[in-house]
């Protein structure tokens, strides 16, 4: 049933009275009456986020049901795609503005009237808060619920984390709140978060249907805000803030969520509430929140690309195949499995071949040990992955990526081979990560259906994906690979051709240094250690060690083939791969480990390989502050990226961002790489530079735009759309 076809005559819509700000596009929030209910609907796309405007209409639409005797019973819905996704994001870093969601929330605290809510789509913080002061929730199959506002740097801030433990239980809402968990429509129901599932209807029809029943039942007022208070152990609080010390200490409003659901099982829900706004207004004002709203935003506008034409014409992707089953290859197929793509794995020998599969079986093995997949689920997974071997067998694939060994030779070799095999409609994608993928594109000949595809290691772990142009390569062929990306649940960005595209370029400049503070004096720990502090998941010699040594030295040949005779080349990378420390597979690298999954252990052998390198260097080891280490990856960072930018290989800083915080483990608190050296000044960046060119060497030369941008006062992200 819809709305409209709920045919009684009585049915009357109205937009709340003097809502002569509402905009242009019509009223942002909408009543229909039909008898004594009232459905309200949000009705703001895309998303009927809580902006002012959607919050004054809607505070005036409840005082007008208030008042208005003849109605009994409110229901509050969204129109379109989602009940609400929370309040507008883009107002965090203005004056809160009158009226708050607080207000509104105190207001239907003290309705007298029942009112119930319908949530379907996404109901998502300050949205799930206003479901949370009506006495009765419903919701629909598909929907997402929850409070995910700490991966936007705040606490929820209408009550959430008063009313949460109050409906559901303290523990289970400080798993939510503290870790932005979402809940589907089953979970959300089995929580209590919702009183029951509705069968899928329009959303403004079910929304009456339930509120009409709660009137036949005469379902009194219910108010989650007098139920009584949460109880819960203190240990588990102690546990959790243990838990989000180990992963990040540094981060602020992880740490405040749990002293917010705290505050509701110790205080007065009156006191409680108050606390909350202190904490949640406390979290508005950091730079922390200003860094995870830039990549929230950034990580939007690099995915809606501009530098792949929006119309251009989307390929659909109904099967696929993946040429080399190794680690990447086992990896890239198992992405496509995940969507349901059908996918072959290649590989000419049938020995190779085996272990290909055998390799996406024990990715699944491990995502079940993780708790990342069902045991039930990993035939399923499986299911759609078979092996090929010969590429003739791949005449169907609408796409075909190759991950064989970065040797440009081979790789030209195997793409003669699939641009003979495959159909003239296919895309060929090379997921080579330092490679000149123009002189792969040159051998094929369909260069307009050529692309980059760069997955990530662990690929079915990792979420970024860098989709390279080529010389040739289409709007077309970039459109289909950024959806298919999309399809695939990455973060795809596009970027300009470059060994190393995005990042593995700056990601060189900044292990570069790394290794260079290594035969200056630093310790692995030491280095690793401080990168960790400032909130990398992982510092840059162990994630070498995670790499592979042997990986790494094969791709900085590649890179080195081309750098400036001036230029310093280090060292120990060469010295550990001489010494076949080849990384945590091999037990040994930078750290000693007990197996593959083991601790990084520090090794007093990686120290004597350092020491020896220092000592052949003629270099005097010194103590190396942590104030060093920091400023001189990250500006080794910063200054790379800046060159990315202007040379165009990427579209923006936003994107450079958004590659480094999904791929790199940089801290999103922080905005990503660019956003980080704004908040420094760029005139401060640009000095260390320039100190780091003058003490250090040629490799250090500034960006000419770090330079005009500095000295002008300028920005990186001045023109972003
Ligand atoms: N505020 C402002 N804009 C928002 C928004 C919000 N809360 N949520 C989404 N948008 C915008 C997006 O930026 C995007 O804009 P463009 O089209 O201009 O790029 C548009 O809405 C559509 O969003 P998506 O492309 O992301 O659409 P989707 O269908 O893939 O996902 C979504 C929809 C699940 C709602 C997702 O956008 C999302 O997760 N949004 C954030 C939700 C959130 O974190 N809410 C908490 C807000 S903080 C809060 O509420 C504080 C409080 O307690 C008072």
């Amino acid at each position: 049933m819809s709305f409209s076809q709920i045919g009684d005559e009585s049915v009357k819509t109205t937009t709340p009275q003097s809502s002569g700000a509402a905009s242009a596009r019509g009223a942002p929030v909408r009543v229909s009456r039909r008898g004594a209910v009232a459905v309200v609907a949000l009705d703001s796309p895309p998303v009927n986020a809580l902006s002012r405007t959607v919050r004054a209409a809607l505070l005036r639409a409840l005082l007008e049901f208030r008042d208005d005797d003849s109605a009994k019973i409110a229901a509050l819905t969204g129109v379109g795609k989602a009940f609400c996704a929370g309040a507008d994001i883009r107002e965090f870093s203005s004056a809160p503005s009158a009226p708050s969601l607080p207000e509104i929330a105190a207001l239907m605290d003290e309705m007298e009237k029942p009112l119930a809510a319908l949530l379907h789509g996404a109901a998502l913080g300050g949205g799930l808060e206003l479901a949370l002061c009506c006495h009765y929730r419903a919701i629909l199959p598909g929907a997402k619920a929850g409070l995910p506002e700490v991966r936007l740097g705040v606490i929820p801030g209408a009550g959430g984390t008063q009313r949460l433990p109050r409906l559901i239980g303290a523990e289970a809402a400080l798993e939510m709140i503290s870790a932005g968990k979402v809940a589907d429509a089953e979970r959300a129901l089995a929580l209590g978060l919702a009183d029951k599932m509705l069968e899928p209807d329009a959303p403004e029809a079910a929304a009456y249907s339930f509120a009409h029943s709660l009137l036949m039942e005469g379902a009194p007022v219910r108010r989650v805000s007098e139920s009584r208070a949460a109880e819960c152990d203190a240990e588990v609080f102690a546990r959790r803030r243990a838990r989000l010390k180990k992963r990040d200490a540094g981060a602020f409003a992880p740490f405040r969520c749990v002293d917010a659901v705290e505050c509701a099982t110790t205080l007065p829900f009156a006191e409680g509430l108050r606390r909350e706004r202190e904490m949640f207004l406390e979290c508005l004002k950091t730079p922390q929140r200003a860094g995870l709203v830039h990549a929230f935003f950034a990580e939007k506008r690099a995915t809606k690309t501009k530098t792949a034409g929006a119309k251009a014409k989307v390929q659909e992707i109904k099967s696929a195949a993946v040429a080399g089953g190794g680690r990447m290859g086992a990896g890239i197929a198992l992405c496509f499995a995940a969507a349901g793509i059908p996918t072959r794995i290649t590989e000419s020998n049938p020995a190779a071949l085996r272990a290909g599969l055998e390799r996406a079986r024990m990715f699944c093995e491990e995502a079940v040990r993780r708790g990342r997949l069902d045991e039930a689920d990993m035939a399923g997974r499986l299911a759609p992955i078979s092996g090929a071997a010969d590429y003739d067998e791949l005449g169907g694939a609408d796409l075909v990526i190759e991950a064989v060994t970065e040797d440009l030779d081979l790789k030209r070799e195997v793409f003669r081979s699939l641009d003979a095999a495959c159909k003239p409609g296919a895309i060929l994608a090379t997921n080579t990560s330092s490679l000149d993928i123009n002189a792969l594109s040159e051998v094929v000949s369909r260069p307009e259906r050529f692309a980059g595809a760069h997955f990530f290691n662990p690929a079915p772990v990792m979420r970024l994906l860098e989709v390279a142009r080529a010389r040739e390569t289409s709007e077309a062929t970039m459109s289909s690979l950024l959806a298919l990306g999309r399809r695939l649940g990455k973060v795809a960005v596009a970027v300009g051709a470059c060994p190393g595209f995005v990042g593995n370029r700056m990601s060189f400049a900044y292990g570069r240094e790394a290794e260079f503070l290594l035969e200056e004096g630093a310790t692995p720990e030491r280095v690793d250690g401080v990168m960790r502090g400032f909130g990398m998941a992982m510092g840059p010699l162990e994630t070498r060690d995670l790499a592979g040594i042997d990986n790494g030295w094969n791709i900085r040949g590649l890179l080195w083939r081309d750098l400036p005779a001036e230029f310093r080349r280090p060292r120990v990378l060469e010295a550990l791969h001489r010494a076949k420390r080849l990384g945590r597979e091999s037990g040994a690298g930078y750290y000693r480990y007990d197996g593959p999954g083991g601790e990084a252990a520090s090794d007093p052998a990686a120290l004597r390989i350092v020491e020896e390198v220092s000592a052949a260097a003629g270099i005097v080891r010194r103590e190396i502050g942590e104030e060093e280490i920091l400023r001189r990856c990250l500006c080794a960072l910063v200054n790379e990226g800046a060159k990315v930018l202007e040379e165009g290989v990427a579209a923006r800083a936003g994107d450079i961002d958004v590659v480094h915080v999904h791929g790199f483990g940089f801290p999103a608190r922080r905005g990503g790489p660019m956003f980080w050296a704004e908040r420094e000044g760029l005139k401060k960046i640009l000095g260390q530079v320039r100190e780091f060119h003058e003490s250090l060497g040629a490799w250090w030369a500034p960006s000419p735009l770090l330079v005009r941008l500095a000295e002008s006062g300028g920005s990186f992200f001045s023109g972003e759309d």
